[in-house]
């Protein structure tokens, strides 16, 4: 089953319309969030975020926060998810094509879930990250549909048999495609400043805590790619690849990855999804 709106249909019942916005338009907003064991992880983190990206678009969403996350924590019942994902978003809905927003339209919620698997080999050997010029608006700190930048980036890391590509603006190290980017140097974790060149990762809000309890500093500041090179470890986040290390940037091999710091923040990360 999926949601729509407020009504749980098969996939082959649900119907987009050719004029609704996000298809026309990439008009909405979207969420991923992980269940672990049948339960949804930090889904009201999510529900704030995607509240935020609809209040920055003065997207009014068509069920309540606390409806939406009743409706979703059914779905997944419904479909007995164990492990993986839910994908829900909201598109402004469907209007005569014209730029500005539409008056009398009314958004459109849609949900569904997904099996996934965790990472596992790849949390234990790391991943190889390859660098690309941001491209991307100045609002990545929307959780937009529009994903243009963030695809082309992906297909970039593709290309060159890495798993992501992170992306730099002005010399500056922002966010991978889809992950936040951070790199340990003597001691610090240091990422890019939460403002709007990137997404606020739930993952990285997980990590900042995680930080604050075993006593690493968490330092949100800018750094360019001289010093991703020159750091001790790097990783990336996100609800689905978790906290990533990586062994490769480039050409240039990280030996020992999975560094200790990573791998502390991976071992309190597991004792929250347990
Ligand atoms: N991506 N930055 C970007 C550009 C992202 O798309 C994502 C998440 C993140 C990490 O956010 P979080 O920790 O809340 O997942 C950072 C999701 C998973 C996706 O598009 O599939």
């Amino acid at each position: 089953m999926i949601l729509m709106n407020d009504q749980f249909i098969t996939r082959g019942e649900a119907h987009i319309d050719i004029e609704d916005r996000g298809y026309q338009f990439g008009d909405g907003i979207y969420e991923v969030v992980r269940v672990y064991d049948g339960k949804p992880f930090r889904f009201d983190d999510h529900l704030i975020r995607f509240e935020r990206s609809a209040k920055e678009l003065s997207l009014s969403l068509p069920l309540s926060s606390e409806e939406i996350k009743l409706k979703i924590t059914q779905l997944i019942e419904m479909n007995n998810l164990q492990n993986g994902i839910v994908y829900f978003q909201t598109t402004r809905g469907v209007a005569t094509r014209n730029h500005a927003f539409p008056t009398d339209s009314t958004s459109v919620l849609t949900a569904y879930t997904k099996e996934m698997n965790r990472p596992y080999e790849k949390l234990q050997k790391g991943i190889k990250i390859v660098t690309i010029e941001d491209i991307r608006w100045l609002r990545c700190d929307i959780k937009s549909l529009n994903l243009l930048g963030n695809i082309m980036a992906k297909q970039y890391a593709v290309d060159h048999q890495a798993y992501e590509a992170v992306q730099i603006r002005d010399n500056i190290v922002t966010e991978g495609s889809s992950s936040n980017f951070f790199i340990v140097k003597d001691g610090k974790i240091l990422t890019h400043p939460a403002n709007n060149f990137i997404l606020k990762g739930i993952t990285r809000l997980v990590i900042e805590k995680i930080a604050d309890k075993i006593g690493i500093p968490f330092v949100e500041k800018e750094f360019n790619l001289k010093q991703v090179y020159q750091a001790d470890e790097a990783f990336v986040s996100s609800t689905t690849m978790e906290i990533m290390p990586i062994n490769q940037i480039n050409d240039k091999t990280i030996t020992n990855s999975p560094g200790s710091i990573t791998k502390a923040l991976q071992e309190e990360f597991e004792k929250l999804i347990k």
